[in-house]
């Protein structure tokens, strides 16, 4: 297609900004390609005129944030079911995110029936404009693997620094209309993280204390994302091979306790080979140390329950890939979850069919515990969830939940790596 860049109408001018569209993307803003496309593209350029974006970048891989009726709630769910009902089509590989419900055993693990209608209908509608749903934050093992440099719209900030940092590929965080908007049309507006020189490291953290397993990489982003705000953090010092869910635990806890898209780990991600490479040749605004003290400060602080009591145990936040399932069932072999506890592995139905086939999911599940797929609880009603099943804290070996969990559903937290986890889940005391 030509690119033809020419003055657009001044339908959404904010700040003094107009956006120069395409003849197609006016034909879409105009109203020519039906009036689903029309709404999306009216969003797109009031998203991009906010941010003063001067065009729009044409994209083929959209991860959709609203994909869970929790955040959607109804009108949410009306207006994805509305864009379909008035001809909308996705025209970007689409996959979905994580939803409220456990499609199979909803019921079993404490999820309303009025959610399990509600996210059907979601999910329904998503299924019809053309979506892969996947549902899961991990799109990147399930068949969406972003390429380096590829402009993306994803939605799920652990999926979205995953993507910019460990694929390069590059992704603003976008929210759930933005990132409809942006499949329904192929677009999505260029700013932010698509520009190369927003792309450079702001502050290095100096890593000085050894990371040992994912829940120290967790550590490490919890720690770096309370002091980053928006800023993108250089890692010099994280040993030379860590491991994909290493760096998953590190993308999504920078993305929770901070508004971080993207860090450099320099010799390891992408556009960090060289300290210079990651500042773009500039010197670091601040230099930060995560020694021993830092790492057991931040441990502590992600602790929030003082006494014992051990109920609900959660593996799998960013969704748990094969190899985590694998090492939940070693922990299991031959053992019996508590049973006060109950124990949620969450991972994506594509994850599950791998680990089942290999025998992981029939251990964990004769061992007394539940491979949760499609959900999650962040993204399910926790809220309700909990009283039903009398849950009263979360054990957990993910920084993102333990950091989440407290404000977001009410639970206190135990927060350790994995083997201390599953000895909770066995014994139904934390240690
Ligand atoms: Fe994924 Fe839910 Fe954690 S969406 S990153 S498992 S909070």
């Amino acid at each position: 297609m030509t690119k033809c860049w020419t003055k657009a109408e001044v339908i959404h001018s904010r700040g003094g900004v107009n956006m120069l569209l395409t003849d197609e993307e006016k034909q879409m803003l105009n109203g020519d390609m039906g009036p689903a496309v029309k709404k999306a593209m009216e969003i797109l350029v009031a998203l991009g005129e906010s941010f003063r974006a001067e065009k729009m970048q044409p994209i083929k891989n959209v991860h959709m944030a609203g994909s869970s009726v929790l955040v959607t709630e109804e009108a949410g769910t009306m207006f994805v079911e509305e864009m379909q009902r008035q001809g909308g089509k996705f025209v970007t590989n689409v996959t979905t995110n994580p939803t409220a419900i456990d499609p199979s055993q909803w019921r079993e693990i404490g999820i309303d029936e009025s959610d399990y209608e509600l996210q059907n209908r979601l999910t329904g509608a998503y299924a019809k404009l053309g979506a892969n749903t996947c549902n899961t934050c991990i799109p990147y093992l399930a068949g969406n693997m972003p390429r380096f440099g590829e402009h993306m719209a994803w939605g799920e900030s652990s999926a979205v620094v995953f993507a910019n940092s460990v694929c390069g590929a590059r992704t603003n965080r976008e929210g759930g209309p933005s990132a409809l908007a942006a499949a329904l049309t192929g677009r999505t507006p260029k700013y932010g993280f698509h520009l190369k020189e927003n792309r450079y490291g702001k502050f290095l953290v100096k890593v000085e204390t050894p990371l040992n397993d994912m829940t120290d990489y967790g550590t490490l982003g919890y720690f770096t994302g309370k002091i980053a705000g928006q800023d993108t953090p250089v890692f010099f010092g994280i040993p030379d091979n860590p491991t994909l869910e290493e760096l998953k635990a590190l993308s999504a806890a920078l993305a929770s306790s901070g508004a971080v898209s993207m860090f450099h780990a320099v010799g390891i991600t992408p556009e960090a080979a060289t300290l210079d490479e990651a500042f773009g040749g500039r010197l670091p605004e601040k230099v930060l140390v995560f020694g021993d003290k830092e790492k057991s400060a931040a441990e502590a602080a992600l602790n929030k329950e003082p006494s014992d009591h051990v109920d609900w145990v959660l593996v799998g936040c960013p969704n748990a890939s094969v190899q985590e399932i694998r090492e939940v069932a070693e922990a299991l072999q031959d053992k019996k979850v508590a049973p006060n506890v109950s124990l949620w592995v969450t991972t994506a139905s594509s994850m599950y069919a791998m680990a089942d086939r290999v025998g992981y999911v029939r251990v964990i599940e004769q061992a007394g515990g539940t491979v949760v797929r499609e959900t999650c609880p962040f993204l399910a009603r926790s809220r309700v969830i909990a009283p039903k099943k009398g849950y009263k804290t979360l054990t957990t070996n993910s920084a993102k939940m333990a950091y989440y969990a407290p404000g977001q559903f009410g639970l206190p937290t135990h927060y350790g790596n994995l083997k201390r986890v599953m000895q909770a889940a066995i014994n139904g005391v934390w240690r």
